[in-house]
């Protein structure tokens, strides 16, 4: 039996602990099933197993045990009915828009949202018949306005990467669930162990596996949770059938880092915030943006939704693309990646990177300006993260 711990359990322990079920081999670290198929005792078991009638496993593109253990233990944190583990956050998303959305839908999407996201759907799925607005994240009117007859979904992403502005779940549930629609939350920045939408109200969860919860940068990764009919019947029926399938070995890297995650992204949140502040006396930035600034715009919705800031922090130079580019090939320390949610720091010019392929205005829309660097706030000292940016101030 896989080890089930409620929410009297804390966070820490279900990180560590839930979802494991050992073999008779009595392992303490759990095992990889690195394999494609599994045998059945008897043709009739076969039949039985592919017919539904009775459960296990039949083949790893729909379940694997390790990819279950991984599944299981990441809806114990986020307080979800059910996990499905996809091959990439990518993945995940698409795997929603095709277990929910159909020719005729529209779905309202936050301005800023990752920058592939926005373009699965303006130009994939538009090719599909599926229609979607941009609203400003924070403006509650303006996603109550886009509200068209055939919406079917609202998507956000939050805390916006890499601005930082808040979303109000439970504010955007109440919209959707009085339009008879979907709200589904990237959860890819906090993760479940500095919030959990589900519980504001949120049916479904997305998040990239490649970032926080793997934490040091190894293997590309998704996960949707939500409820046992959303999830575990319409999302798996697609991820099993269309094959965006996690790799057990993923599903292993992934696990370990669950078990570690609770501690990294409080570590992320206080170098950040450290970081963000040491930022802010910088005389060649012109704004600095971070989720957990204690003067957030949005604190009181901050303290109602999330346990920490987050490793993202972003910050406007004077001079454009330029000093921005000059600023980000001058470090030493730093990587130059767009990823983020590695141990290691890294340094990105969004909108040359992650959000380049939208257009002009798109990028406007969403704050992402040519002036604007951000930087993922690995585990290092921050003492020394300050030190090499110091080498982008002098090069400006
Ligand atoms: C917020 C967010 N959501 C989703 C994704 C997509 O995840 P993946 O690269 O694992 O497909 C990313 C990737 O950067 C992201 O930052």
């Amino acid at each position: 039996m896989a080890l089930e711990l409620d929410e009297d359990y804390g966070l820490g322990t279900r990180a560590v602990r839930a979802g494991q079920q050992r073999t008779g081999e009595g392992e303490q670290s759990e095992p990889i099933f690195t394999t494609s198929s599994f045998v059945f005792p008897s043709a009739a078991a076969a039949a039985a197993r592919f017919s539904g009638a009775e459960p296990g496993n039949i083949y790893s593109r729909f379940t694997n045990p390790t990819v279950q253990t991984f599944e299981r233990r990441l809806a114990a944190l986020e307080g979800a009915e059910r996990c499905v583990g996809t091959a990439s956050g990518m993945a995940a998303i698409l795997a929603v828009c095709m277990a929910t959305l159909k020719h005729g839908d529209h779905v309202v999407c936050a301005h800023g949202v990752f920058g592939n996201t926005a373009v699965l759907f303006t130009q994939q799925l538009a090719r599909f018949g599926v229609e979607c607005s941009f609203v400003p994240l924070t403006d509650l009117a303006a996603w109550r306005g886009a509200l068209r007859p055939n919406t079917r979904m609202l998507f956000v992403e939050t805390p916006a990467n890499p601005l930082g502005a808040i979303a109000d779940i439970a504010g955007l549930a109440e919209i959707a669930h009085g339009a008879g629609c979907l709200l589904v939350v990237d959860n890819t920045v906090c993760t479940a162990c500095l919030q959990q939408p589900l519980k504001h109200g949120a049916d479904m969860v997305v998040v990239s596996a490649t970032k926080y919860i793997d934490g040091q940068g190894r293997c590309v990764g998704g996960a949707v949770l939500g409820s046992e009919a959303l999830v575990g019947k319409d999302v798996l029926g697609v991820m099993r059938t269309a094959g965006m399938s996690m790799s057990p070995f993923n599903a292993w890297v992934f696990l370990k880092g669950l078990e570690t995650l609770h501690v990294r992204m409080r570590a992320h949140s206080t170098s950040a915030l450290e970081l963000a502040q040491w930022l802010r006396e910088q005389s060649a930035i012109k704004a600095v943006y971070y989720a957990g600034f204690p003067d957030h715009p949005q604190r009181a919705l901050y303290e109602c939704q999330q346990e920490g800031g987050g490793g993202l922090v972003a910050f406007e130079l004077r001079g454009g693309r330029e000093d921005a580019w000059r600023f980000i090939d001058a470090v030493r320390l730093i990587s130059i990646t767009a990823n983020l949610g590695d141990a290691k720091t890294t340094i990105t010019h969004p909108a040359t990177t992650t959000h380049g392929r939208l257009t002009p205005q798109a990028r406007i829309d969403a704050g992402i300006s040519d002036g604007l660097v951000r930087i993922a706030v690995g585990l290092e000292d921050a003492r020394d993260l300050c030190k090499d940016l110091q080498r982008g101030f002098a090069a400006l």
